[in-house]
């Protein structure tokens, strides 16, 4: 019962961060028996602020969304109108199914409700509670995106990769969700944009250590992508890089080998070794790490982007240097420009 009611008490804080009021209504979607004592939470907390709270429960067995899927896209949410209609009335949507990616999720951000997708272990949850000052360091690094017309990463096993920007927007991923209409993901603190559709090229060379999520997990032999007019050509190595090439290709679909979101990690409590120690759900952790450059390859619906494959690879890239405009903002792996740098580390 105490830690129910610690798990409450970390759930208000959550709430109060993403702007919960007296008044406010929040809803809270589960699947089948997954997170229903999340559910119980977030509901508890809400009514501690005095928002209305109720529970969307869809049930088990229905295929897509989900932590545990390889494949993104399709939700339990797809073909349930009348659940996303009774979504859309909320101020603050609770997502315990994780719908990213999903024509729902957009369709009820339109809508002006905003989402907080919530998967992790108790435990992420509280080690990657947003921390203090994090926003402010955040909102610093994407005006730092935003002016930049290009992005350059390089690294010593070999990634020499740039992107010209302006075609997609600079976003933010603070970890709580404040904004209408704003979609965002608890433990979350790191930015990421978008290289122009054609306008990615170089070389990316996933190290030893390195993670290729959905694998889950650290890279052991180096794999080298060939990157041409925003489009991977190339995938060379050894073991890893034949089952990266295999599973790329089973999705018999080009658009699998687009280049999707690119970015950094910033916050300072992630630890790059969660993987190895009892993981469970998305890796959240793992791809904010602070000062780890976030490649990924895939769908960039989520940037306004007309690629919808369902293969997204993400790389926490470790120890590479990243420019904006030439100008570094992380160098071998730590972050240097002061106004995004953590107080603590
Ligand atoms: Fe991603």
């Amino acid at each position: 019962m105490t830690d129910f009611l610690d798990f409450v008490d970390l759930c208000e804080r959550q709430l109060r961060l993403s702007a919960v009021h007296e008044g406010e209504r929040v809803a809270v979607l589960s699947r089948g028996t997954e997170r229903l004592e999340y559910a119980d939470a977030f509901m508890a907390a809400a009514n501690r602020l005095g928002a209305a709270a109720h529970h969307l429960r869809l049930p088990s067995g229905l295929g897509g969304g989900g932590v545990d899927s390889l494949v993104v896209g399709t939700t339990p949410l797809s073909g349930n109108p009348a659940a996303v209609e009774a979504l859309k009335q909320s101020d603050l949507l609770i997502d315990l199914v994780f719908l990213l990616f999903s024509a729902e999720q957009l369709e009820i951000q339109a809508s002006g409700t905003r989402i907080l997708s919530v998967v992790e272990p108790v435990d992420v949850l509280r080690r990657m509670f947003p921390t203090d000052g994090i926003k402010e360091r955040i909102d610093h690094g994407v005006e730092l995106m935003r002016k930049a017309s290009t992005l350059t990463v390089t690294s010593p096993h070999g990634t020499h990769v740039r992107y010209q920007l302006g075609a997609y927007p600079a976003v933010p991923e603070y970890g709580f969700s404040a904004v209408p209409g704003q979609w965002d993901h608890w433990p979350s603190g790191f930015l990421f944009t978008g290289g122009a559709d054609d306008g990615v090229d170089g070389t990316v060379v996933i190290a030893p250590g390195d993670i290729v999520f959905p694998f889950n997990t650290y890279v052991r032999t180096p794999i080298t992508l060939t990157i041409e007019h925003g489009r991977v050509v190339d995938i060379r190595g050894e073991l890893d890089a034949l089952l990266l090439r295999e599973y790329m290709a089973s999705f018999n679909d080009p658009d699998a080998y687009g280049i999707s979101h690119i970015g950094w990690g910033m916050h300072e409590n992630a630890r790059r070794t969660s993987l190895a120690v009892d993981f469970q759900g998305i890796g959240m952790e793992a791809r904010a790490t602070y000062g780890n450059v976030l490649f990924s390859t895939g769908p960039n619906g989520e940037l306004g982007g007309s690629n919808h494959t369902a293969c997204h690879v993400d790389v926490p890239l470790h120890g590479c240097t990243l420019l904006l405009d030439d100008e570094p903002v992380v160098v071998a792996g730590d972050i240097v420009v002061p106004e995004l740098r953590a107080r603590t580390r």
